[in-house]
């Protein structure tokens, strides 16, 4: 039996790095995926296939192990057998149209895959279990994660988060042309989380303006987003990107990105924890082929709706 899931990869729209401060974000899950495939095998072996290569460890290892990339996996596999007894050996393989380390929420998105992938083996579990165990296998990699990635890889959508109160459904917003830029700079997202800390002892006074402009700045976009209204998401997504920008989560390459992309869109922004990654800009569909243009040939970039499905499964005998 074959056990296969899949998860969307995720943006964020508004609030990243605030958000690990205790302030609201808003997400978007969007329609790349990641298909995680679970089989039992007889070999005694706990084995990972993915684009970053295979593993095969004994089924004994503990996740601290092996390397990073593939803890998570290894972290699940042990969870579910340690309260499965009976099983020989463990097969994963991970196939995925994500990009990966350019904040699109790649890992997040194999966590909750694989989570439902494997747990799906042995039994039904709800989306609220899946997620749980989806950020304790998160954690395997980055400790400090608030879990937004993960939760909104599950329910699809929009959703507000924080860290506090988990996450709420936003209202229909599918009317959003989002352009996704890659400036193809792979990046760290423990680096970056670790120097806005910096920033934030260096400035408690002025960090705790900037969460109360972001907070303040959430707060009108939830509206925008209720009134379809295109314009003043735009300008708060440009405005959102001076509090990224005075955080320093930006480089020249991602300003030169979004000033490029100034005379097509409503507004542009970082998207995830910014020092390379990715770009979103709200733009009309009929400019999208001007984009190679103004961006140059060294970037990727590619139009993206929203996904509202979230986390699926699926079971082949
Ligand atoms: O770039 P990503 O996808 O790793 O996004 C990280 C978002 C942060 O707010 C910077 C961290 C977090 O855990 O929310």
């Amino acid at each position: 039996m074959k056990s296969i899931a899949s998860a969307p990869a995720k943006i964020i729209l508004f609030g990243e790095h605030f958000v690990v401060h205790g302030t609201k974000a808003i997400l978007a899950a969007i329609d790349k995926r990641v298909t995680v495939t679970s089989a039992f095998t007889d070999n005694k072996t706990i084995k990972v296939n993915s684009q970053l290569g295979t593993i095969e460890v004994p089924m004994s290892s503990s996740h601290e192990e092996v390397e990073s990339e593939f803890r998570p996996f290894v972290y699940l596999a042990n969870e579910m057998i340690t309260s499965n007894q009976n099983v020989n050996g463990l097969e994963i393989t991970i196939n995925s149209d994500i990009p990966i380390g350019v904040g699109l929420g790649s890992s997040s998105a194999c966590c909750v895959a694989a989570t439902a992938s494997i747990s799906g083996l042995f039994k039904e579990v709800s989306s609220e279990e899946n997620l749980k165990m989806s950020i304790k296998a998160e954690k395997t990699i980055f400790p400090d994660t608030s879990g937004a990635d993960c939760t909104v890889c599950t329910y699809g959508g929009i959703i507000e988060y924080d860290k506090i109160n988990g996450s709420k459904k936003n209202t229909d917003a599918s009317n959003l042309n989002l352009l996704i830029t890659n400036s193809m700079i792979p990046h760290s997202t423990k680096r970056s989380v670790e120097k806005v800390s910096k920033f934030k002892e260096d400035d408690e006074e002025r960090f705790s303006q900037l969460c109360a402009l972001e907070t303040k700045l959430i707060d009108e976009v939830n509206i925008a987003l209720k009134n379809k209204d295109l314009i003043t998401l735009g300008l708060k997504m440009s405005e959102n990107q001076k509090y990224l920008e005075e955080i320093q989560v930006s480089n020249d390459t991602l300003r030169g990105m979004i000033g490029s992309l100034k005379e097509i869109s409503l507004g542009a922004k970082i998207t995830g924890a910014g020092d390379g990654g990715c770009v979103i800009a709200l733009v009309k569909d009929e400019n999208l082929d001007k984009v190679p243009a103004l961006l140059g040939k060294d970037k990727e970039y590619f139009s993206a709706k929203i996904d509202t499905n979230g986390v699926e499964w699926e079971k082949e005998k």
